[in-house]
Formats: C-alpha cells, sequence, structure tokens
C-alpha cells in the first residue's frame, strides 16, 4: 500500500492544519509505505514572490519535520524535484475533457466572482493527478475539500487505462477525519482566509496573548454552560490531557467560573502539547545541511518512482524512445 499526500506552501500551518490533517498523515507514516510532498507547483497559482515561496517550501518541510514525519519512515519532497510528474501531467491533459475541469471548484468559485483564472489554475486538478498516479499511489488521506479532485484524478486514471490499456494504479481517497474540525477564534472554521487561526509555532507568549483576546459570550460566572457549543473548551479538549479535559468539562457544567481562567489553561495546556514538536523542529532548523539532506534523498526516491511510471505511460501512448 502507498500512502501519498501533497501540502501547499501558502501560509503557516495553524491547528486546523494540524488535527485536521498533518496529524493523520504522520500516524500513518507507520502503517503504510507513506509519501509525502511539498506542493511548490501548487502554490505557484497564488504565492508569486519567489523569496516568500522559497522560505514557505523550507519552513513546511521543518513544520513537519517538527511534528515528527520521520523521513526513516515516510519519503518527504518537494513537488518540483521530481520533473517526471510535470512530464506526466501533459500526457494527462489528453485525456482531461474541459467540461470536467469547468466544473472543479477552485476554478468555477474564481470564475463566479469574476476573478480572472489562469490556465494553472484551471489545470490545477491535472497536476494533482500526475502527483498521484506518478508513484501508483493506492490511498490519498485529504480533506474533504479535495474529494472532487481525487474524483478527477480517478476519471483521467480511468480514460488514459481505458485509452491506452493497463497503465495507471486506480488511486482512492481515504477522507480525514471531520470530527477534528477545529473551530476558529470566531466559532467559524479555522482557516488562515478567515484571519481566525492559531498557528502551530507562533511565539508562545504572542499565542497566549491571542487566546487572552478570544472574544467570550456575557452570561454570568454561575451559570452552567454546555462545553460543546463553546469554542474554548472545543479548543482545549484538542491540546488537554484526558484527566484535564474531563476537569474542564465538569467545570462547565457546574458553572461559576470565568472565562479568564479558561483562556489561561487554554494556553498553558497548548504550549505543552506542542513544546516536543517546537523543540524538534528548533533542532532541524539548526541543522539546514540535513534538512537539505532528507528533501534530496527523498526526491530521490520519489524521482526513481515516477521515472518508472512516467516510462511505462509514455511507452502506452506512444511517445519516446520505449
Ligand atoms: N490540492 C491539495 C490541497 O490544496 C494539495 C495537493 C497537491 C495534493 N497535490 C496533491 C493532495 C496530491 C493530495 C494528493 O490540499
Amino acid at each position: 500500500m502507498r500512502v501519498l499526500s501533497g501540502i501547499q506552501p501558502t501560509g503557516r500551518p495553524h491547528w486546523g492544519n494540524y488535527f485536521g490533517a498533518v496529524r493523520q498523515y504522520i500516524a500513518l507514516q507507520h502503517a503504510e509505505q507513506a509519501f509525502y510532498f511539498i506542493a511548490d507547483l501548487h502554490a505557484l497559482t497564488t504565492v508569486h514572490n519567489p523569496q516568500t515561496l522559497r522560505q514557505l517550501t523550507l519552513d513546511l518541510a521543518l513544520d513537519l519535520l517538527g511534528l515528527g514525519l520521520d523521513p526513516a519512515r515516510a519519503t518527504l519532497f518537494v513537488q518540483s524535484d521530481v520533473p517526471e510528474v510535470s512530464e506526466l501531467c501533459w500526457l494527462l491533459m489528453t485525456v482531461a475533457p474541459m467540461g470536467l475541469l469547468e466544473r472543479c471548484h477552485a476554478y468555477k468559485d474564481k470564475k463566479a466572482k469574476g476573478v480572472p483564472a489562469d490556465a494553472g489554475l484551471f489545470t490545477y486538478p491535472v497536476l494533482q493527478a500526475a502527483d498521484i498516479l506518478g508513484y501508483d499511489s493506492d490511498t490519498v488521506p485529504v480533506g474533504e475539500d479535495q474529494v472532487q479532485h481525487i474524483e478527477v484524478c480517478r476519471d483521467l486514471a480511468g480514460s488514459f487505462n481505458h485509452r491506452y490499456g493497463d497503465v495507471f494504479v486506480m488511486p482512492r481517497a481515504k477522507v480525514l477525519d471531520a470530527s477534528a474540525r477545529v473551530p476558529g477564534l470566531d466559532g467559524e472554521k479555522m482557516s488562515k482566509s478567515y484571519g481566525n487561526a492559531l498557528e502551530l509555532f507562533e511565539d508562545p507568549s504572542a499565542q497566549r496573548k491571542k487566546i487572552m483576546r478570544i472574544p467570550t459570550d456575557s452570561r454570568p460566572l454561575e451559570a452552567p454552560k454546555d462545553p460543546a457549543d463553546d469554542v474554548l473548551y472545543q479548543l482545549y479538549a484538542l491540546v488537554a490531557s484526558e484527566a484535564d479535559r474531563a476537569a474542564m468539562e465538569a467545570l462547565y457544567r457546574r458553572g461559576g467560573f470565568g472565562y479568564g481562567d479558561v483562556k489561561k489553561a487554554l494556553a498553558e495546556a497548548a504550549a505543552t502539547y506542542f513544546a516536543e514538536a517546537r523543540t524538534r523542529r528548533d533542532a532541524w532548523a539548526a541543522r539546514p545541511d540535513d534538512v537539505r539532506d532528507v528533501l534530496r534523498i527523498g526526491a530521490e526516491r520519489a524521482r526513481e518512482k515516477a521515472a518508472a511510471v512516467l516510462q511505462r505511460a509514455k511507452s502506452a501512448c506512444g511517445v519516446g524512445r520505449g
């Protein structure tokens, strides 16, 4: 079984990214052959400053290593280090119906808003299909929002196979646990574009200030509160130990506590929960050559696989020397 997923380096990762996806990727590295990559080519559709893109790419590698991605178990690489995938993308382009791509959300939403879209955004799902098919991936862990892209990938694999024979492995989406959906500071879904996010590696004292400013309701202190509909509690439950979480739940149900105390407890639990990742990230950041080695070795492994699949695809459709 090969598990594969990609993450775009488009901003600093937050709790939603971690609990919703990255934590689950890291868990899978123990059971399966895992390929994870930083999708810098996809990020080019939104990040247009070269220094920023380079920095975000390196930062994301550090984040993943800090969070526990183990390069001895999983293959970690940067998308653009595997040019075979871009070549494969072209082959898939020739079986991608315009209508199928026109129905894809990213493009459709932009068009609906009257924002001019470029061909990169339009063909984004084809590159994503090449990412997946290029490594004979069986399983693609993704959030709900990416399921459509996996369906496109399966469509393209089916059409190519139908036209040229059995070339691609048919992948399946593994939809990540949505109960891990993380509320933002305003109670909406946590998202960097809503400005309601808690970043994973932000300085603990800055994060504490942010937490202390989370708006709370004005119900009297004495009133018992339902923990299920309180953002502070939901965030606390993600980072507290089971015993502390249960104690906090009881406190909510009993009433007679202040939100200020909950906020302090949340800030503290968050600092503790991510302390190990922070230390590990700092250690990697102090060894940039080692990080480069991880990405180089990852890319070598990935290229070896992608080159074989590309060769298979090219000879099936009659290009190259066979
Ligand atoms: N489009 C994905 C996202 O925005 C990132 C991605 C690129 C990806 N290529 C992929 C995910 C291949 C899974 C498989 O989240």
